[in-house]
């Protein structure tokens, strides 16, 4: 049954993303926000990367959300195409440990490869804790070389990783929010879960324009009216400055 939607605030200006109140979580799932950012024709990737579709604001609004998780998570191709990292900014950090939180959220990529850049700051980092959920269908090698890097790796069955993962994280690790940065691939799957319950998203004043190859933020469904999440709107923010649409919606769902 839909819930109630309640009237969204709609404001000019930066939104104060720091000191967001989120439900309680469910038995097997932290409570699930994501973020992305896209251009005005529905782009998430350009060049490869998501970088040039958000603006500096749109970077610190990411950092905000951050402020209020217990995990930040990405799929791994994000993690092979621009390194990912759970960091807040020095000047967002004390607002969590005021909170008795770490410093920087818990850092996650989930992968079934175990085809990670072990190179990349989320493995050399050490400010902030991170954690990689990875297939049993993984070589082990691949596993071996991921654990040397000292982060933990927590393997999962295949067939339901994601799920896995989730439930891994809200009963094992305590996790009672969590923040996925995409990619479209990983958005995708929590969504057919029907586990995303709130969706930040930045309308960027870009258009890419013509190549369909390139992601849409959520992805691959096959498109079916009947399957559609529904969200409500909670906030809209226009910043004239850069042109941003900054958008937060909640999903029609019972308890949210
Ligand atoms: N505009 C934005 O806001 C934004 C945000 C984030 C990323 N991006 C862009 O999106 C692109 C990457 O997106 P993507 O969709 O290709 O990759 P992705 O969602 O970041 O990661 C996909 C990978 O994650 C693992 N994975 C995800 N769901 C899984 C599942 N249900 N079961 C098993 N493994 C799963 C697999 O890893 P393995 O391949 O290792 O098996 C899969 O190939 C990059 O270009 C990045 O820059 C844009």
């Amino acid at each position: 049954m839909p819930s109630m939607p309640t009237t969204p605030r709609l404001a000019l200006g930066k939104p104060d993303y720091t000191s967001l109140v989120f439900p309680d979580p469910p038995e097997d799932r932290p409570y699930i926000i994501s973020n992305m950012v896209m251009s005005l024709d529905g782009t998430v990737v350009i060049e490869g990367t998501e970088r040039g579709l958000g603006s500096p604001t749109d970077q610190l609004l990411m950092r905000e959300l951050r402020v209020n998780v217990d995990v930040v998570m990405n799929g791994a191709g994000t993690l092979r195409a621009s390194g990912t990292s759970s960091r807040v900014t020095p000047e967002l950090a004390p607002l969590r440990t005021a909170r008795g939180l770490t410093p920087h959220p818990r850092a996650a990529v989930v992968s079934a490869s175990g085809d990670l850049p072990l190179e990349r700051l989320f493995f050399t980092a050490r400010d902030f804790d991170a954690v990689v959920f990875l297939s049993d269908g993984a070589p082990a090698d691949r596993r071996t070389a991921i654990e040397a890097t000292g982060r933990s790796v927590v393997v999962l069955p295949a067939a339901e990783l994601l799920a896995a993962t989730l439930r891994h994280l809200r009963r094992e690790r305590g996790a009672r929010t969590l923040l996925v940065e995409g990619g479209p691939r990983l958005l995708g799957g929590l969504v057919a879960l029907g586990a995303v319950d709130e969706y930040f998203l930045t309308l960027g004043p870009v258009v890419v324009a013509g190549n369909t190859a390139l992601p849409a933020a959520v992805a691959p469904r096959t498109p079916s009216i009947a399957d559609l999440e529904r969200y409500d709107l909670v906030s809209a923010h226009v910043e004239p400055t850069t042109s941003e649409l900054f958008l937060r919606y909640r999903a029609q769902r019972p308890g949210n």
